[in-house]
């Protein structure tokens, strides 16, 4: 009944309808055009060729889009549009890509959800996904940002460096679109500035219309000043983009990262839960 086409030899922009279509009512914006899909793309490791979309009768009904790193592998987004939602296509185009990424190699698999949409969670349940931690979204006002402390703008090599160097002296546990492998994929998409000497550190950050927003930020060996260098940091973002209001998207609970952000004064926003499989 439905026909399965890759993602690598279906047209973007058609893709990109699908997705938008299918997220016109979402809890949270999204909304792909070229550019991002294919930074998202290249960013997060998403792997067209693994990735589907399911026609019927020639239109485009659902998609799902993988992510492989390894032995590794991630649900990006999948969905459904909504006249055709509850028909059991859900459920076939996660075994269907389940399936593909099992015979890839792959004994891993993680995404994320919100946490209100419990149908979700359910949906994702049926198939063996299990709940492993809170993802926070949090956010801070800085109403006169004033850094105190100098930063340095540096290229994604030795962020990527740091990063690798700060996960493992502070047993660091980065969700998927913060681990050290998206920062250094992530092209010039972020802006990156490192700090030396006793905040010895490094942050990640991008601005929106109304906020700067902070992708990763972290001490490279010394964890007791985690929440004084985030607190510069967020100063030092907040006036270089001219914004008074700081997002810090989807921190792991058991991070030190949560913890420093809610030293440095972020309040939450909205949770998601991370989900795995073993295959
Ligand atoms: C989640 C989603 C992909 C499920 O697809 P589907 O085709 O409706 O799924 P199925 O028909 O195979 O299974 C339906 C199950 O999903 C759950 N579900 C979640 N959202 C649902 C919705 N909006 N409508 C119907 N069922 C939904 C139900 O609990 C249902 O369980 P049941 O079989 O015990 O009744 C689809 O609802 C969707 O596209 N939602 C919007 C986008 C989204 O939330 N994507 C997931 C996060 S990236």
């Amino acid at each position: 009944m439905y026909e399965t086409v890759k993602v690598s030899e279906f047209p973007t922009l058609r893709l990109l309808n699908l997705v938008n279509e299918v997220f016109e009512d979402y809890p949270l914006h999204v909304e792909w055009d070229l550019f991002s899909f294919n930074q998202d793309v290249r960013e997060n490791s998403i792997s067209l060729s693994d990735s589907y979309v399911f026609l019927k009768d020639d239109r485009p009904v659902g998609f799902i889009l993988c992510c492989v790193r390894r032995s590794r592998g991630r649900i990006d987004s999948m969905g459904v549009i909504k006249e055709e939602r509850g028909k059991g296509l859900g459920g076939k185009m996660l075994s269907f890509a389940l399936d593909v990424l099992r015979n890839r190699g792959v004994s891993s698999v993680v995404l994320e959800v919100l946490a209100s949409q419990e149908e979700v969670v359910k949906f994702y349940s049926k198939f063996g996904f299990r709940v492993t931690r809170r993802l926070v979204s949090m956010i801070k006002n800085v109403p006169n940002p004033r850094p105190s402390i100098r930063f340095l703008k540096t290229e994604r090599e030795s962020i990527h460096k740091s990063a690798l160097e700060a996960m493992v002296r502070l047993s660091r546990r980065p969700n998927w679109q913060r681990e050290p492998l998206t920062l250094l994929l992530s092209g010039d998409r972020y802006k990156m500035a490192r700090v030396g000497q006793r905040l010895a550190g490094y942050v990640v950050w991008g601005k929106g219309e109304e906020n700067a927003f902070i992708v990763d930020c972290s001490p490279i060996n010394d964890e007791s000043i985690y929440a004084e260098l985030l607190e510069q940091a967020v100063n030092y973002v907040c006036q270089v983009e001219e914004r008074s209001v700081c997002f810090v998207g989807n921190v792991p609970e058991d991070d030190p990262l949560y913890r420093a952000a809610e030293q440095a004064g972020f309040q939450p926003l909205f949770e998601q839960y991370e989900m795995l499989l073993q295959l």
